[in-house]
C-alpha cells in the first residue's frame, strides 16, 4: 500500500491551503528544496572544488530523466523552459515542411514555429479542447511535414493519446513535437515506441522541481551535429579541448544546452524525480486520474457546467469548470476560503497531483458551499 500521507507530507504548501493548482505551479518538496540550498551552501563554502561531482551528479539526473522517458541519457538535455526549447526545435527543423497546430493551445507550442518563419495551419479544437484525428486528417496536406501540440491541453485537462498520436504522425511521415510540460511527472509518457521526435517540458509544474528549468528530448536520429543551430563550449564532442577554429560538435542532445548547467535547478529536479520514481510512475497516473475524477465530482455537486471529458487515457490531472461569477472574482473567493486554483477563460481550473488528497476535496467543497 502506498502510504500517500507520507509523501503529501514531503510538501509543506499542502498544510496551510486546499493546493488545486499544479497546472499553474507546483509546491516543491522538501528534498527537492534541500538538495539546491545544499548546492549553494557547499558554493559559499568550498567555490567550485566539488566540480567534478556535480557534473556526474547532472548526468545521473539525466540518467532518471531518460529513464522516466523510456529513452536514451544522450537524447536528454536541461533547457531554461519549455518556451526555449521548442524555440530551439523550430529552429533546428526548418525547411522540413508545413506545421499543424491546434487552436487553443498554450503560446509556448504555437508562438516558436509562427516567429520562425514555418507555414502553419491550425486544426480546430473539439468539445474537450483537442482536436481529434478526423479534424487533424483534415488540415493534414501534402505539405505538411510537422504536427505540434501540447500532450494535456493546459485549460480543459484533455490528454492526447500519444500511442495513437505516435502512430497517426509515423503513418503520414509527419514528425511529431510534444510539450509535454502539463503531463509529464503526473501521467505515463513513454517514448520507447520512437513515434515522437522532440519533446519538452517545464520543470514547475508536475515534474514538482520549480521555475525557470525543464528538459527535452530529442530523439537520437535528430541529433546529427551538422543540424545543430546553435553551439557553446560545451556543445563539443570534447569540450576541455577548448578547441575553437574548428567545429566539432557532440551528437549528444547535451550539446543543445551550450554553456555551464545550472547545478541547484538540476539537482532539485534529481530529488523530485527520485520521489516520482519510488512512488512509481502508474501509481501515480492512478491517483491523479482518481482525484481529477473526484474534483469533477465535488465541482458538478456545487452546479458547476464541465465540458465533456474522455476515457481515462485522455484525462488528466486537470479539471475545467465553468465559474458561476466572474472567474478571477471567483478564483479569489476560492483563494481568500484557503482553497487555490486558477482563473482561465469563462471558468477556473483546478488541478489534483498525486500529494492531494480527499481534505482538500472536501476544503473545496465547503468552499464552493460559503460562495456568496
Ligand atoms: C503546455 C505549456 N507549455 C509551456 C508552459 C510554460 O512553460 P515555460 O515557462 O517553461 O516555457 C505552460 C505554462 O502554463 C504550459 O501550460
Amino acid at each position: 500500500m502506498t502510504d500517500w500521507a507520507a509523501y503529501r507530507a514531503e510538501f509543506p504548501a499542502l498544510e496551510t491551503q486546499a493546493y488545486l493548482n499544479t497546472a499553474a505551479g507546483a509546491p516543491i518538496s522538501r528534498a527537492a528544496a534541500a538538495a539546491a540550498i545544499q548546492y549553494y551552501e557547499a558554493t559559499e563554502r568550498d567555490g567550485d572544488v566539488h566540480w567534478d561531482d556535480w557534473l556526474a551528479r547532472v548526468e545521473a539526473v539525466r540518467a532518471a530523466a531518460a529513464q522516466m522517458l523510456g529513452a536514451d541519457s544522450g537524447e536528454i538535455a536541461f533547457v531554461q523552459n519549455a518556451s526555449a526549447a521548442m524555440t530551439l526545435v523550430a529552429a533546428r527543423l526548418q525547411g522540413r515542411g508545413d506545421v499543424v497546430l491546434v487552436r487553443g493551445d498554450f503560446p509556448s507550442v504555437t508562438y516558436p514555429w509562427m516567429v520562425a518563419g514555418h507555414d502553419v495551419v491550425f486544426a480546430e479544437p473539439g468539445v474537450h479542447g483537442g482536436a481529434t484525428f478526423e479534424e487533424l486528417e483534415r488540415v493534414v496536406t501534402p505539405e505538411t511535414g510537422i504536427v505540434s501540440v501540447g500532450l494535456v491541453q493546459y485549460r480543459t485537462g484533455f490528454r492526447y493519446d500519444l500511442r495513437a498520436l505516435g502512430r497517426f504522425c509515423r503513418d503520414r511521415e509527419l514528425l511529431l513535437v510534444i510539450d509535454a510540460t502539463q503531463g509529464l511527472g503526473a501521467v505515463g509518457v513513454d517514448l520507447s515506441h520512437g513515434d515522437v521526435d522532440f519533446l519538452v517540458s517545464s520543470g514547475y509544474k508536475w515534474l514538482t522541481s520549480g521555475y525557470g528549468f525543464g528538459l527535452m528530448y530529442a530523439a537520437a536520429r535528430h541529433l546529427d551535429p551538422a543540424a545543430h543551430t546553435a553551439a557553446g563550449w560545451r556543445s563539443a564532442r570534447d569540450p576541455y579541448a577548448l578547441v575553437s577554429d574548428v567545429l566539432d560538435l557532440s551528437d549528444k542532445a547535451s550539446a543543445l544546452e551550450l554553456g555551464h548547467p545550472p547545478f541547484a535547478a538540476i539537482f532539485g529536479l534529481g530529488a523530485a524525480l527520485e520521489l516520482l520514481q519510488a512512488i512509481g510512475t502508474q501509481e501515480i497516473e492512478n491517483r491523479v486520474l482518481h482525484l481529477s475524477t473526484r474534483l469533477g465530482q465535488v465541482l458538478e455537486d456545487a452546479g458547476l457546467r464541465l465540458p465533456p471529458t474522455g476515457p481515462e487515457n485522455q484525462r488528466s490531472g486537470i479539471v475545467y469548470a465553468e465559474a458561476q461569477m466572474d472567474p478571477v472574482r471567483m478564483r479569489n473567493e476560492l483563494l481568500a476560503r484557503g482553497v487555490y486554483v486558477s482563473a482561465r477563460g469563462d471558468g477556473i481550473r483546478c488541478s489534483t497531483h498525486f500529494y492531494n488528497d480527499e481534505t482538500d476535496l472536501e476544503r473545496l467543497r465547503d468552499a464552493l458551499d460559503s460562495m456568496p
